[in-house]
């Protein structure tokens, strides 16, 4: 392989019906199936080189030398590509969020998804949307969900062939808008990598994972129909089902600080005087309050005036990964 460089962009997502908790926790096997909608405006845009002149990886975010902790993490899922491709040249990775880092919002979806792309072309290989997929699941299991556009469901399966995402619908089916609701910007306790092999140590997690595909299947008709209460209530429901895992995990996960209960008062009491939102909440404080876009300066303001937001982020349905270079 002589030198080969790619550059991919894509979009971070956020689930409305979760992933947490692994059968395998090294393939990213997931316990459930999961649904998202991939986020337009909060994008990684990310360069690989294979070079014959390193003699290990290099990975810079946002400029800067990253730590030496995502290093290894972005050299492992290197090494599948390598493996992969029987070649063993070390790479330089480039990669850079559009949203400031430290905000609070994963960027390990978008991150692992353009990586896939890139590593992948610039290795030479051309992959068909299910592999990328499959892949991107290997460096973060969300990451698979920002392969496909818009709408976007993971089927959980049971080994790496038959464990990725498919686009349920695209990105102009649903007019809903995201506004991540930003009340802390501290780095997490303890990262989604640490918290999925502690999900098993909860009473709440065999309930949750058997109600799953009774949940999948209520959220993918919602949105197929543009149902949005029935879209709502089964958003909230999977999200405060999530949340009563990782409270009840040993040991226990609390992500929510006090504006986080504010934000989701002020949201339930929002909708049943008819404005129609939801909130769903990652493994974090941050809450993503989604509606339809025609409420949008009306829901920013709103949440704004919430003492303990700090920022607003909003994104419409966001399109698949896709190369930046030709
Ligand atoms: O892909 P990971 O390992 O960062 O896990 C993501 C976990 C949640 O964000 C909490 C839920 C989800 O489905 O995105």
């Amino acid at each position: 392989m002589s030198d080969r460089s790619a550059t991919a962009i894509s979009c971070s997502n956020i689930a409305f019906i979760k992933y947490w908790g692994n059968r395998d926790n090294v393939c990213r096997i997931p316990a459930t199936g999961s649904i998202s909608m991939n986020l337009g405006s909060l994008t990684t845009h990310t360069t690989v080189t294979f070079d014959a002149a390193l003699t290990r990886d290099h990975l810079t975010l946002n400029g800067n030398p990253s730590s030496s902790q995502a290093l290894q993490r972005v050299s492992d899922f290197l090494a599948l590509i390598r493996k992969r491709t029987g070649q063993f040249l070390f790479a330089q990775v480039s990669s850079e969020n559009n949203f400031p880092m430290g905000t609070g919002i994963a960027s390990s979806a978008s991150a692992f998804a353009a990586l896939s792309l890139a590593a992948s072309t610039a290795a030479g290989l051309t992959l068909e949307e299910v592999e990328l997929s499959r892949l991107a699941r290997r460096g973060s299991g969300s990451a698979c969900r920002s392969i496909p556009a818009g709408f976007v469901e993971w089927r959980a399966g049971h080994n790496d062939d038959d464990s990725y995402a498919v686009s349920i619908a695209p990105p102009d089916h649903w007019n809903l808008i995201d506004c991540v609701a930003i009340v802390s910007q501290e780095h997490k306790s303890t990262g989604s990598s640490d918290g999925h092999p502690l999900a098993e140590s909860s009473p709440l997690q065999q309930t949750r994972v058997q109600q799953t595909p009774q949940h999948l299947e209520i959220c993918r008709e919602a949105i197929l129909q543009r149902d949005f209460d029935a879209f709502a209530k089964v958003t909230e429901l999977d999200c405060n089902l999530m949340h009563a895992v990782m409270m009840t995990s040993n040991p226990a996960l609390l992500y929510w600080q006090p504006a986080t209960l504010s934000i989701i008062h002020a949201v339930r009491a929002w909708r049943q005087f008819g404005l129609p939102v939801c909130y769903t909440i990652d493994a974090g404080p941050n809450v993503h309050v989604i509606g339809l876009q025609k409420d949008q300066d009306q829901i920013t303001k709103r949440l704004a005036d919430i003492p303990g937001v700090q920022k607003i982020i909003c994104s419409s349905p966001g399109g698949a990964a896709h190369r930046a270079d030709g």
